[in-house]
């Protein structure tokens, strides 16, 4: 990084879950009737997977939650701290303090609404081959309330940003508190970026979605959570293209920020959705042994991406660290990197 930039310039809001990752047979993804690349929120028929996990697959404890995740990659090519702050809610426990601890260390801002009695959230990460399978369970994370934005000092916080980034995920959570920001945000003339996050959102939290999407300035998503929404939208097409041109032709409050759509599809191509117009942007294709998990690609390429444009560079320069980053974190476990960022713009 070049210049030094304003502290707490990004805002972001999520659920701060600590990942558990193994790798499974078939069998185990079928005993709870899961697929092997879903993200899904876990009933009460999914709560063994976790004790499981641990005491029969030598699960891998990781820090996640989507947003948590891109905001301490954003962190980590930065290289100046306290850039990015967080909120999210835990509970008073040690997978709190882990998360706390992870988060910290990339150099996020932490403030986590704490919320007693209640666990932290985890996530099951099933790994089998190169798929993985995401079951969350919110827990703490699900108590998050609109009063804690409105504490002074994240009041300020919200206040003071000038980027803000929210998760699709969010919305099973609290509305209320995304639409403050959003509203923050286009009061302010600032840019608010979201993510489509999962298929599932689409299906079933289409209404707070639709609600916060007229102030949304990015939308990001992969080619799963861009057909969730087509064929949630009842779009009679499965070109993502013409997806990604629907998505940006939305109602939008702030017409003078035409909205952005920024689709990945593996290692295809990035498409870029500006107007009428569609860019690509390649992917360098990694060679199978240094796959180790695509777990966190999609959060890792939207940390890359946030990491250059809170410093203002073109989409063009965005997209090309996000792709960077998504390609480092899968030759890692989980959504962690090592080393020094090596991103040349
Ligand atoms: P997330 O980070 O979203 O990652 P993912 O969905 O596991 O990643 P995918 O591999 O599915 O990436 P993608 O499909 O989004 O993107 P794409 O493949 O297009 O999810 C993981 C986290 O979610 C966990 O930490 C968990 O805690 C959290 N989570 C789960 N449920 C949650 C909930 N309810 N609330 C909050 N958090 C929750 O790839 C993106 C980019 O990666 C590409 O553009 C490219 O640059 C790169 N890439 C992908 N594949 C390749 C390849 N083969 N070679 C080279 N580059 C590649
Ligand atoms: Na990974």
């Amino acid at each position: 990084m070049t210049s030094t930039l304003q502290e707490g310039i990004l805002v972001g809001c999520g659920n701060p879950l600590l990942d558990i990752s193994a790798s499974v047979p078939m069998d185990f993804l079928k005993k709870y009737e899961m697929k092997e690349d879903d993200a899904i929120l876990a009933e009460e028929r999914h709560m063994p997977i976790y004790r499981e996990l641990v005491d029969g697959f030598q699960a891998e404890f990781l820090a996640g939650g989507s947003v948590q995740n891109s905001l301490r990659i954003a962190q980590w090519i930065l290289g100046q701290p306290k850039v990015a702050v967080f909120f999210g809610c835990v509970g008073e426990d040690e997978y709190a303090d882990i998360l706390m601890e992870k988060a910290r260390s990339a150099g996020l801002d932490v403030h986590y609404q704490i919320k007693k009695d209640v666990p932290t959230g985890t996530c099951a990460v099933l790994i089998t081959g190169t798929h993985r399978s995401l079951c969350a369970n919110l827990a703490a994370a699900n108590n998050f309330t609109i009063d804690h934005l409105d504490q002074p000092l994240n009041k300020t916080l919200v206040e003071n940003a000038l980027y803000y980034y929210i998760s699709g995920f969010f919305l099973t959570v609290n509305p209320p508190s995304i639409m403050q920001v959003a509203a923050t945000a286009l009061a302010k003339q600032r840019p608010f970026l979201m993510n489509l996050s999962a298929p599932f959102i689409s299906q079933f939290y289409m209404a707070p979605l639709l609600a916060v999407m007229p102030y949304v300035d990015i939308i990001f998503g992969n080619e799963a959570e861009a057909h969730a929404f087509a064929t949630a939208q009842g779009w009679p097409t499965e070109d993502l293209r013409e997806i990604g041109k629907r998505l940006v032709a939305l109602d939008k409050l702030n017409p003078a920020r035409p909205r952005i759509a920024i689709l990945t599809q593996g290692c295809d191509p990035v498409l870029l959705i500006q107007r009428d117009s569609v860019e690509e942007f390649p992917v360098t294709r990694l060679a199978v042994h240094e796959i180790v998990d695509t777990n966190g690609a999609g959060d890792a390429f939207v940390g890359g991406f946030l990491s250059q444009f809170v410093q203002g560079k073109s989409l063009d320069v965005c997209i090309r660290c996000g792709n960077y980053a998504a390609g480092h974190i899968i030759k890692n476990p989980g959504c962690t990197y090592t080393g020094e960022p090596q991103f040349v713009e």
